[in-house]
């Protein structure tokens, strides 16, 4: 029997996301007061042994092996999604509509009709909903929010991201089946543009507001690889490397980038923002330091500050150990999960919510479609 106050999780994929969710679930009661207690109630796979192993480390307590299972139990109240991308859609609408919460993994859908769908189902459900763009949760990313939304950097001129990897350079490198999806463009939607410029867009559109249009180009750098799943050389779909320019609303220009071809970069997300007072700047290979420049500064001792982002004051450190000790990336997933709790005990969906996520799908679509048109697209408003 469930206590009232029990949150009862199923997760469904058991990869590096049904890690670091589940290590979430199980660090929030222990660092926040958070109003539901989760529960690890299943883990579903398509592999037995696998789940079972995955529960025993993780103490779930059962396991699934098709996911419709899962939906279909009663002990279950939240959904989470931590299968490849042309997985969310069904699962995510067949959990809305069985009246689970749901969690799902990023980016939202294949694409913006796809993501649409999604959206009406889980909000004619009206269920608690959140989608896992969790670098808005890093503090320092969170720390440029807050100095953003107080008006510090004055009127925004200039954003700029990159997210930079080298992992696919290799040309013998396979397409396909477990850990390679993301070079198969059936199991994955799109590269570069919805893996990691996906998490560019969210916290762009998050800090910096809505973008009007865009101008793309992207690249297939190597155009055959070897499906794992078919055994046969076959063509590449997917971008490998992809950059726009854009105008965001506020009358800002932006310039994104990103590519799996940066030799000597393993997961460089960097943001930059340019305001007629003041600049930020942040990079995820030392993800608690926030650079500020504060024009408006006594000029003998202006110049770039390195904010080391772990007093109590700062956004979530409270929670965490004393002033100048630092946190990394795992505690992004705690932040988000934290804050889901705290909506869905209000029945309320956790930001980024479906919705926000549709708004980034609707800027990777445009990004896609300009880089094919090679001209500049209005991102759909959503
Ligand atoms: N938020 C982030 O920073 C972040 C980082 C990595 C991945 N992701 C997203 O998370 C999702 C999963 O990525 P990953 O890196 O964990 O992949 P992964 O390959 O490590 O794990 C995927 C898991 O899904 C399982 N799976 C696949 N099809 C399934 C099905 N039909 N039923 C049940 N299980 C199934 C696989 O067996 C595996 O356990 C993707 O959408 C990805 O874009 C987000």
């Amino acid at each position: 029997m469930a206590a009232t106050n029990d949150l009862r999780i199923g997760i469904i994929g058991y990869g590096f996301m049904g890690r670091t969710h589940s290590n979430a679930y199980k660090q929030v009661p222990q660092f926040f007061d958070p109003p539901l207690r989760p529960v690890l109630k299943a883990v579903c796979g398509r592999d037995e042994a696998n789940a079972k192993a995955f529960a025993e480390r993780w103490g779930y307590e059962s396991i699934e092996t098709d996911w419709r299972k899962l939906i279909d139990r009663d002990d279950i109240d939240a959904v989470d999604i931590c299968t490849p991308n042309n997985t969310h859609a069904e699962i995510a609408i067949a959990a809305a509509e069985a009246g689970k919460m749901v969690l799902c993994e990023k980016p939202l859908s294949m694409d913006l009709k796809q993501g649409q769908q999604m959206v009406d189902a889980i909000e004619k459900a009206g269920v608690p909903n959140t989608v896992w763009y969790n670098y808005r949760r890093v503090p320092a990313v969170s720390l440029a929010k807050q100095l953003i939304d107080e008006g510090r950097l004055g009127k925004i001129f200039h954003y700029r991201a990159n997210f930079l990897q080298d992992w696919t350079i290799s040309a013998d490198l396979p397409q396909g089946g477990a850990a390679l999806w993301r070079l198969d463009a059936a199991a994955a939607g799109s590269g570069v543009t919805g893996d990691l410029l996906a998490h560019c867009i969210d916290t762009a559109l998050w800090l910096n507001g809505k973008i009007g249009d865009v101008c793309a180009m992207t690249e297939t750098f190597i155009k055959e690889r070897t499906h794992t799943l078919t055994g046969k050389v076959e063509k590449v779909g997917i971008d490998d490397a992809c950059a726009f320019l854009c105008h965001f609303e506020n009358g800002s220009l932006g310039l994104f980038e990103s590519t799996r071809y940066a030799r000597g970069h393993k997961a460089l997300y960097t943001l930059e923002i340019n305001g007629e007072h003041a600049s930020i700047r942040w990079d995820l290979h030392d993800l608690h330091r926030l650079e500020y420049f504060d024009h408006r500064d006594d000029s003998i001792v202006r110049g770039w500050r390195s904010v080391h982002v772990t007093d109590g004051d700062m956004p979530y450190m409270k929670h965490w150990w004393v002033p100048g000790l630092q946190i990394g990336y795992e505690h992004t997933f705690i932040h988000q999960f934290a804050d889901f709790l705290d909506c869905a005990a209000q029945g309320k969906p956790c930001p980024p919510t479906f919705r926000d996520a549709l708004a980034t799908q609707a800027v990777c679509d445009a990004v896609l479609d300009s880089a094919e048109q090679r001209k500049w697209e209005d991102v759909v408003p959503v």
